[in-house]
């Protein structure tokens, strides 16, 4: 049986750099491989309805991208929403890359600008779920408008939010909640939980917690000492 260890941001961070730098490991490779793995679990809860995408500025909304894309190949309605402005995503860069092919594909999100009518646009399609890929490891102080804003409509309505990696506005480190935090009911996170699931306001966030295998070369994760093999 393998042991994964609960991993601090920047052992998360080391173990992308290592990856991609030393392994070579294409980093748009390990966005669409968590991407993917996400909309395999949540395409395993049989949503009847509606799945709404909620996508940040970062890498963490690039995984969104990814699954709004899995999800609606499988024939899942799906609506992306991002938090932003979307001119704004380097057209190289893995989520822009992401976000090109939704858009050839009729997917583009919406932007959330403003926090006003966030309501409608949030839930004028009675969704069944909603996924959190708003702010991941990335999370750096006190969560900023409009995220702020969507994350408070979000746990005030929806009852059925799965954060992808990390709930929004959990710092990942400490457990501690950054000004809000996404409330799920599953967490589902990549290569390894992180530490701040174990601590603070951490437990009472995450809900349900799933590790999804990225593709993270295992003898690196042995060698960084976050994963052990027992009998
Ligand atoms: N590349 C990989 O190997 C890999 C593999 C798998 C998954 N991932 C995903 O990538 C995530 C990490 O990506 P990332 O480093 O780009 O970070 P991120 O968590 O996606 O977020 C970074 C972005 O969030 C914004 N931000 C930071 N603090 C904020 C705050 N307090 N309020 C509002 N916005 C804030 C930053 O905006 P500013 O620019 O304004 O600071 C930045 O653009 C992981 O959690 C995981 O989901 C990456």
């Amino acid at each position: 049986m393998l042991i994964y260890s609960h991993a601090t941001r920047e052992e998360i961070r080391e173990l992308d750099r290592l990856s991609v730098e030393e392994y070579q490991m294409p980093s748009i490779l390990l966005m669409e491989n968590a991407g993917r793995e996400a909309a395999r679990i949540l395409a395993a809860r049989k949503p009847a309805g509606p799945v709404n995408i909620l996508c940040g500025p970062g890498n963490n909304g690039g995984d969104g991208f990814v699954i709004a894309r899995h999800l609606y190949n499988q024939g899942f309605q799906i609506k992306v929403f991002y938090a932003g402005e979307l001119k704004k995503i380097p057209a190289l860069s893995d989520p822009g890359i992401n976000l090109g092919i939704l858009n050839k594909m009729d997917l583009t999100p919406i932007e959330l600008l403003e926090t006003k009518n966030l309501s409608d646009l949030l839930y004028s399609n009675q969704p069944e779920i909603f996924v959190d890929a708003l702010l991941g490891t990335g999370l750096s102080g006190s969560v900023r408008q409009p995220i702020r804003a969507i994350i408070q409509e979000i746990n005030q309505h929806s009852k059925d939010t799965v954060a992808i990696d990390i709930p929004s506005g959990l710092d990942a480190n400490t457990g501690e909640i950054l000004g809000i935090a996404i409330k799920a009911v599953q967490t589902i996170t990549f290569a390894l939980p992180k530490k701040g699931f174990l601590l603070g306001k951490g437990p009472e966030v995450t809900g349900e917690v799933i590790v999804v295998e990225i593709s993270i070369p295992r003898n690196l994760l042995e060698k960084k000492c976050l994963l052990k093999q027992v009998p």
